[in-house]
């Protein structure tokens, strides 16, 4: 059995790989291929796995969608109706998060370069949180509140120096980081200091993401209580009391057989423990806690479907598969050597024969999908499922070589819904300006 086959996910009796009820083969010649097909059910149940953890440990929470893994109106409306937040970290997922009817009260606002644009976007629509990154940023919204006439709520995002051993490129809590303000060298303090100071920031607490896809509970134990004892030590030195503790995202999902992360909830259960623990431990009154999960509420969900294309097999060397999408709606294997699985969604029990370089239809050696899988015999016109692919792969998607960004659907109890279309080539050249 496909242990990739999470939620809804299953085989029917036609042996077709079956989402939320609707057979994808079904789903490829409604809407197309490529094609990203999301399991509803089975976000709703992430979504409401974190908030019911939380719940059941009667610690105060927020659960904050990373809307980078995955954002488009109808996911954010999802999120709303499960009562999640939101983060984003561009104007452009602000605006879309707004669109979507979000709450901007529960919006928080991410990233190392805001604009003066986007800061100011975020003033006059009053978002929820700003979490404030680095000293220019202090300056620049210094400078909009001052304008406004207006307070804003904030966080200060430090880096605990954690090394959560995860891929280098998706790294962000140690010391060598552009995100946060470092807290070994003292520009936390110096952050803290000079916001304390300021009437126009209503600093609630402090931020810490330690990294992305880490398995281990140990790393976000270590960042919990490095970030009790900053909160501690800024009690006794500053008066300073933090409502808020908000321990970003980062939780570990499964893409290949061979990966065994917990559940999502079960991270955020150690996490809570750890940090009612610390602080009972210095007498510290409990903050709220806010997490930040992207890839644990989406990765598993999503399913993507290509049609196979041309195939080249070199004697001895490797058989080549190639689809009729690659690296412009998934760039994660190119870029970190990300593993997946797949399997042919048109005949889910026949037996693996053969191994294949899964690739796509882009002008690139580099445009793999996955590397070495262990597949049945794989033909042209076989619908080819890859797994796990929710998270940070529509999001990355690009135009390269001008293809257009695929469709994405939600399937749920039997229903497939188009959430995204498809981009037409209209769409590609609407936004060049012609000399003539
Ligand atoms: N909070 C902050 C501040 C973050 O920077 C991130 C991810 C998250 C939350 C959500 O992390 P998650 O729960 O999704 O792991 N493109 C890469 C991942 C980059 C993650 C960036 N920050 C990938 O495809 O693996």
């Amino acid at each position: 059995m496909n242990s990739l086959l999470f939620g809804t996910a299953k085989i029917n009796e036609k042996k077709h790989l079956e989402i939320g009820g609707c057979d994808t083969l079904q789903l490829a010649k409604e809407y197309g291929t490529p094609l990203y097909v999301y399991d509803v059910a089975l976000i709703r149940e992430r979504a409401q796995g974190f908030n019911e953890t939380f719940t059941d440990l009667g610690v105060k929470h927020r659960v904050t969608y990373a809307s980078k893994a995955f954002s488009c109106l109808a996911i954010y409306q999802v999120m709303k109706e499960e009562g999640l937040s939101c983060d984003v970290v561009s104007a452009g997922e602000l605006y879309t998060a707004l669109k979507a009817g979000m709450d901007p009260a529960q919006i928080a606002f991410h990233g190392n370069n805001k604009t003066y644009e986007e800061l100011a976007l975020a003033v006059d629509e009053n978002i929820g949180a700003i979490i404030v990154d680095n000293f220019y940023e202090i300056t620049l919204l210094k400078e909009i509140l001052e304008n406004k006439n207006k307070t804003q709520t904030i966080l200060l995002r430090v880096a605990p120096g954690i090394d959560a051993h995860t891929h280098e490129f998706i790294m962000t809590g140690q010391e060598d980081s552009k995100f946060g303000f470092d807290i070994n060298s003292g520009q936390a303090e110096r952050a803290l200091q000079i916001v304390q100071g300021e009437s126009h920031f209503d600093l609630v607490g402090v931020h810490c993401h330690i990294g992305s896809q880490i398995f281990s509970t140990d790393a976000f134990k270590m960042a919990s209580s490095k970030m009790v004892e900053l909160l501690v030590d800024w009690r006794k030195r500053y008066d300073f009391v933090a409502q808020i503790l908000n321990l970003g995202g980062g939780f570990g999902v499964k893409y290949i057989e061979s990966d065994d992360p917990l559940e999502g909830k079960e991270y955020v259960r150690e996490i809570a423990l750890s940090v009612k623990n610390n602080c009972a431990e210095n007498e510290y009154p409990l903050p709220e806690i806010w997490i930040e999960p992207g890839r644990s509420i989406v990765a598993e969900a999503g399913t993507s479907l290509y049609t196979v294309g041309a195939r080249k097999d070199i004697p001895t060397v490797r058989n080549y598969v190639s689809v009729d999408g690659g690296m412009g709606e998934n760039i994660r294997t190119a870029l970190y050597d990300a593993e997946y699985t797949a399997a042919i969604a048109n005949d889910m029990t026949a037996p693996n024969e053969e191994i294949v370089t899964i690739t796509g239809k882009y002008c690139e050696s580099g445009d793999v999908l996955v590397k070495n899988a262990s597949m049945p015999k794989v033909k042209p016109g076989d619908i080819l499922a890859m797994f796990s692919t929710g998270a940070y792969g529509y999001s990355m998607a690009s135009n390269y070589n001008r293809n257009p960004r695929p469709a994405v659907v939600f399937v749920e109890n039997g229903h497939s819904r188009l959430v995204v279309k498809r981009e037409t080539y209209a769409d590609l050249v609407s936004a060049d300006v012609p000399l003539y």
